[in-house]
């Protein structure tokens, strides 16, 4: 079965049963400042399974791209990846338990679909703990459709309690499918600790908020967030030994074979960090996210940094990491058309960071090498120059370290780094936590100050004006948008003083829910129409007394937003710079 046909298999299965079919989401959240990227199927979706009602219905489905990065060095064994497409459906407060797991057997089993032997599956639920029951419910469903006694485990929270994501949100117990794939027959009675058997798909019954306090409180509604890997998946069916064999690695890593000379099975490791690595980089820059030094950034600047070096010790002299657009694209280019929109963007900046690193990655592997010498520890002050001077990354300098067994000083590290920052607070502890500054009214104000924003440069500038994207946080709004010609000072100007005009003006903030017709009809802009399929949410900001298309901004926009422009505080744009052929970024801060 090849991904195309599993990915609609799974579509059209939940789609007959009445789901919704969502595009996927971006990997680099919209509006959505506390999480760097997008690292499950629910995340898009949290305001709704909160209770917010979702324009689309009670039921949903889609292939969503996945994005961790925890692990990311753990990627080179056979189970991590990071970039990761998992297929999904959601009960918004619709059905529950029952018909989940039924379909879920179903679709797994039967040969309409999946086809897997029933005799190879196993299944793992909720044990109990203080906050939520032994999920007894779950097991007796699993036996009714025909999974024996012994192969149903009550396991804890680590394994069968699923989210939030970050400290606070949905989350609930969940239930576990595992296929057998050890050449054994299969064992009677389910071990989850043995590694052959694979956990392909996860049900979870979202029906807890964990708050600030840490506390559970029940949502107002119970729902269901299933998510089956797509990668794993496919290698089950294919009774192929990893995801690497599957079709959506293997043209990557023939790739490597070709431009190296080596063989995959002689550098495994290798083979498999730099084909993730540089998937994952490819998607991201796909949104247009650049390599730096903080946040979303240093993360996919990591990606490609490692690539490359684990490429030249696999012995690439020349530039490679351009080289696998072109593989990336012919295996996920239809399903995901950004790709190939931005061919020149993703290829430029992957030379780009390449050349940067090259110029000093044998000078710094030198001076590791010698820094290294009869050592048991590499200081902070060492470490630090590996990462100014030299460009190294600091994970990357821990795992030369590691290669070596030696230690690295990375609170010593991190003290030089606060001694030589010109970062802004944020940026750094967003750098190594992982995480950004939470979710705040402010990144909410931002938010609205966006739709004005938008709004204030077509009436400047002219309809030719596009959002690209836009990024938010609680310093700043960035706004990226088509344009021609660099703007003007006094067209900038003319711009910020619109917007603090309309702030001025305390206009209302409504949200009406239309067909996406009839938001058309009435003007409204968006470049996120497709997203929730026909019913969408409109913003509307200004008067709307003599009828909501004389608003003065009609967006299409999931929201949130503030109730009021009054509430948003003087706007001033404090940068505008060009991001690519006919691309302009703004970023603009409220005070
Ligand atoms: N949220 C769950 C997961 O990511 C199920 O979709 O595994």
């Amino acid at each position: 079965m090849t991904a195309d046909e599993l990915r609609e298999k799974y579509l059209n299965f939940f789609e007959e049963r009445g789901h919704h079919r969502l595009p996927s989401a971006p990997l680099i959240p919209e509006n959505d400042p506390t999480v760097l990227f997008t690292t499950a199927g629910m995340h898009p979706l949290i305001p709704f399974l909160m209770g917010e009602k979702h324009p689309a219905g009670q039921r949903l489905c889609d292939v969503q791209k996945c994005l961790r990065t925890d692990d990311i060095d753990e990627v080179g064994d056979m189970a991590h990846l990071t970039f990761f497409e998992m297929l999904g459906n959601w009960s918004l407060g619709d059905y529950f338990k029952k018909e989940a797991i039924e379909w879920s057997y179903e679709f797994l089993t039967s040969s309409q679909w999946l086809g897997l032997e029933k005799e190879k599956l196993a299944v793992s639920c909720f044990g109990g703990d203080e906050t939520a029951p032994k999920d007894e419910e779950s097991a007796q469903l699993w036996q009714s459709v025909g999974i024996p006694k012994e192969r149903i485990a009550f396991l804890g929270r680590k394994e069968n309690w699923w989210g939030p994501i970050g400290e606070t949100g949905p989350c609930g117990p969940d239930t576990e499918m595992f296929y057998w794939v050890g050449k054994d027959p299969t064992p009677k009675i389910f071990n989850p600790q043995d590694a052959n058997w694979v956990e392909i798909w996860n049900d979870v019954f979202m029906t807890y908020n964990r708050t600030k306090e840490g506390k559970y409180e029940l949502l107002k509604q119970k729902n269901v967030d299933t998510g089956m890997g797509l990668e794993r998946t496919l290698a089950v069916i294919n009774h192929l030994p990893s995801v690497f064999e599957t079709e959506l690695f293997v043209p990557l890593i023939g790739k490597i074979e070709e431009i190296s000379l080596k063989k995959y099975e002689d550098f495994p490791k290798e083979c498999r960090i730099i084909a993730d690595h540089l998937k994952a980089s490819i998607f991201l820059l796909a949104e247009h996210l650049e390599p730096s030094n903080v946040e979303r950034g240093y993360i996919l600047r990591r990606l490609i940094r490692r690539a490359v070096r684990f490429g030249r010790l696999l012995g690439i002299k020349d530039f490679f990491a351009f080289k696998f657009v072109e593989p990336v694209l012919k295996i996920y280019g239809e399903t995901y058309p950004e790709l190939n929109e931005n061919k020149d963007f993703i290829e430029e900046q992957l030379v780009r960071e390449e050349e940067k690193f090259s110029q000093t990655l044998s000078k710094g592997l030198a001076l590791f090498e010698k820094l290294a010498q009869n050592k048991k520890i590499i200081s902070g002050r060492e470490a630090f120059d590996l990462y100014q001077s030299y460009g190294f990354p600091l994970e990357l300098i821990k795992e030369l370290a590691r290669e070596k067994n030696i230690e690295v000083d990375t609170n010593g590290f991190q003290e030089e780094f606060k001694k030589h920052q010109e970062l802004s607070r944020t940026a750094s502890a967003g750098m190594f936590k992982g995480g950004l500054a939470s979710h705040s009214d402010k990144a909410i104000k931002y938010h609205t100050a966006t739709h004005l924003l938008h709004k204030a440069l077509q009436e400047v500038l002219g309809e030719e004006v596009k959002q690209k994207g836009s990024n938010i946080n609680e310093e700043r709004l960035r706004f990226d948008f088509s344009c021609s010609q660099k703007p003007t000072s006094e067209q900038l100007k003319k711009v910020e003083d619109i917007v603090n005009q309309k702030i001025q003006e305390n206009l209302p903030v409504i949200m009406k829910e239309m067909s996406l017709e009839e938001a058309k009809k009435i003007g409204a802009i968006g470049l996120f129409g497709e997203k929730y399929g026909e019913r969408v949410k409109v913003y509307f900001i200004g008067r709307t007394e003599n009828g909501l298309e004389n608003a003065y901004s009609k967006e299409i926009c999931g929201g949130p937003h503030v109730n009021n422009t009054g509430e948003l505080g003087h706007f001033k744009i404090i940068k505008e710079e060009a991001v690519s052929q006919g691309v302009r970024r703004i970023k603009a801060i409220l005070e």
